[in-house]
C-alpha cells in the first residue's frame, strides 16, 4: 500500500498580495458554496474512477490557497468527510488548512477543528506593521500575534510562514523578530526569503528599478543569522525553508519531496498519480476558477493536462524534489519504483558533488549538506547534465 495526500486548492484571497503568485482572485459576489462543494466532490469522483484506490493510503490532505481559511467550515468538512468515506484512510491522516491572520478567520479556526483540520500553518509573514504594509497585507502584528496565539491555543499542529529580505531590514532588527517568532512555542516553522516572481506588482516594480529591497550582502547575513538562531533553538532545518523540532515534518510536503502521490483538486491544482493502469500521471486543473468550474459541470473534471510522466520528468523531479529535503534521495526506493538507479547514472558528477562537500552519497542515499541546501538547483543541473549525456550516447 502507498502513501496518498490530496490537495484541495481554495483560489481566493480578500486581496493580493504584491509579491504572490499563487493562483489567487478575488472571490465573485455570487460566489455558491454549494456549487463549489458539489464540483470538489465530482473531482474526487473522477480520480477515484481512475485509480485502484486499495493500492493508496491517504496521510494527509491539505487545504491551500489562496486562503482556505475563507472557505465556510461546512465546506472543509463536507470534504474531509467524504475523502474519509472513499479512501482508505491513515488513523493519523494530518489534515493542514493554510489561514490568514485576520480576526474573523481566527475567530472560525475553532469550527475548522471540528471539521476535522488538526494542522493550521498561519501566514503571518511579518511581526511589524510596517513590514507588513510594505508586504500589502491586510493585517497588523497585533492580529498577526492574536491568530498564533489562538492556533496555539486550539491545535497541537501550529506551524506559521515569515517571509524575510524586506525593504530596510537588518540583520539585528530580524534576529529580534526571529526570536520573537520561536518564543511563541510552535514546533515548525517556514521561514522563506522573498522571491521576485514574473508577473506580480513586485516584479513590475523591480522592473523599473522602484523596488527597494535589501543587498545581496545583507541577505546573505540574514540567511547566516537565521541557521544559527534556529539551530540554536533546536530546530532541525528538514528543507530549504522548513524547520521543526521533534520530527514534526509537514507530512503532505514531505510527499511532495519524496516524491510520492498526490491528487490534486481545486482550480489550477497539480497532481502526480498512479492510475490503474500502473501508469504514473501529471495532472493540472484550470487556472481560472469560473473555467475551472464549467468544466466540471460539462465534463465531470477540469483537467487542463492529464499525461504521464515521461522518464526524464521523473528523473529530473526526483531530484529537484529529493534534493530540498535534508533526508535527501532514497536512492532504493526510487530504483523499486520507477526502475532508475540514479547512484549508477552520473558517477562522475556525484563525485564532484561529495568532493565539494555539497551532497553525501552512498548506495541508499543522496543528500545534500547543510551547505547544499542552498544550491539545490545547480546540484540538479549538474546531476541531469550528466545523465542526460549518457542517454544520448
Ligand atoms: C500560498 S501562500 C498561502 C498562505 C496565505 N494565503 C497567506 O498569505 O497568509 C503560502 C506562503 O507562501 C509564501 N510566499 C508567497 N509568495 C512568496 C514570495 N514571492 N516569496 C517568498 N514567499 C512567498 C508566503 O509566506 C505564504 O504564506
Ligand atoms: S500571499 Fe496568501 S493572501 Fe496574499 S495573495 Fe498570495 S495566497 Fe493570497
Amino acid at each position: 500500500v502507498r502513501q496518498l495526500g490530496l490537495y484541495i486548492h481554495f483560489p481566493y484571497c480578500e486581496s493580493l498580495c504584491p509579491y504572490c503568485d499563487f493562483n489567487s482572485h478575488i472571490p465573485s459576489l455570487n460566489q455558491s458554496f454549494l456549487e463549489l462543494q458539489a464540483a470538489y466532490i465530482q473531482e474526487i469522483d473522477y480520480f477515484l474512477s481512475k485509480i485502484d484506490k486499495t493500492q493508496f493510503c491517504l496521510s494527509s490532505i491539505f487545504f491551500g490557497g489562496g486562503t482556505p481559511s475563507l472557505m465556510p467550515p461546512e465546506l472543509v468538512n463536507a470534504i474531509i468527510q467524504y475523502a474519509k468515506l472513499h479512501f482508505i484512510t491513515s488513523d493519523d491522516v494530518e489534515i493542514t488548512l493554510e489561514s490568514n491572520p485576520s480576526s474573523t478567520e481566527s475567530g472560525k479556526l475553532q469550527q475548522f477543528k471540528q471539521a476535522g483540520i488538526n494542522r493550521i500553518s498561519l501566514g503571518i509573514q511579518a511581526l511589524n506593521d510596517k513590514d507588513l504594509q510594505w508586504l500589502g497585507r491586510k493585517h497588523t502584528a497585533i492580529e498577526a500575534k492574536k491568530a498564533i496565539a489562538i492556533a496555539i491555543n486550539n491545535f497541537t499542529n501550529v506551524s506559521f510562514d515569515l517571509i524575510y529580505g524586506r525593504k530596510d531590514q537588518t540583520p539585528q532588527f530580524w534576529q529580534q523578530e526571529l526570536q520573537e517568532a520561536i518564543d511563541f512555542g510552535t514546533p515548525h516553522l517556514s521561514l522563506y526569503n522573498l522571491t521576485i516572481e514574473k508577473g506580480t506588482p513586485f516584479y513590475t516594480l523591480m522592473r523599473k528599478q522602484q523596488l527597494q529591497i535589501p543587498s545581496e550582502n545583507t541577505i546573505c547575513d540574514i540567511y547566516d543569522i537565521t541557521q544559527q538562531i534556529m539551530q540554536s533553538e533546536g530546530f532541525e532545518r528538514y528543507e530549504v525553508s522548513n524547520y521543526s523540532k521533534n520530527m514534526t515534518y509537514c507530512k503532505h510536503n514531505m510527499l511532495y519531496w519524496q516524491v510520492q502521490d498526490y491528487i490534486g483538486i481545486g482550480a489550477g491544482a497539480h497532481g502526480r498519480i498512479t492510475y490503474s493502469n500502473g501508469e504514473r500521471m501529471q495532472t493540472i486543473t484550470h487556472h481560472n476558477p469560473q473555467k475551472w468550474q464549467h468544466s466540471i459541470t460539462k465534463y465531470g473534471n477540469a483537467l487542463q493536462k492529464e499525461q504521464p510522466i515521461t522518464l526524464h520528468e521523473q528523473i529530473k523531479e526526483t531530484l529537484l524534489m529529493g534534493l530540498r529535503i535534508s533526508h535527501g534521495i532514497n536512492i532504493t526506493d526510487i530504483e523499486r519504483r520507477f526502475y532508475i538507479n540514479l547512484n549508477n547514472m552520473a558517477p562522475m558528477a556525484i563525485e564532484h558533488l561529495v568532493n565539494k562537500g555539497l551532497i553525501v552519497a552512498n548506495n541508499t542515499t543522496i543528500a545534500p549538506t547543510a551547505g547544499g541546501l542552498n544550491f539545490v538547483n545547480s546540484i540538479t543541473k549538474l546531476l541531469l547534465h550528466e545523465i542526460d549525456s549518457n542517454n544520448n550516447s
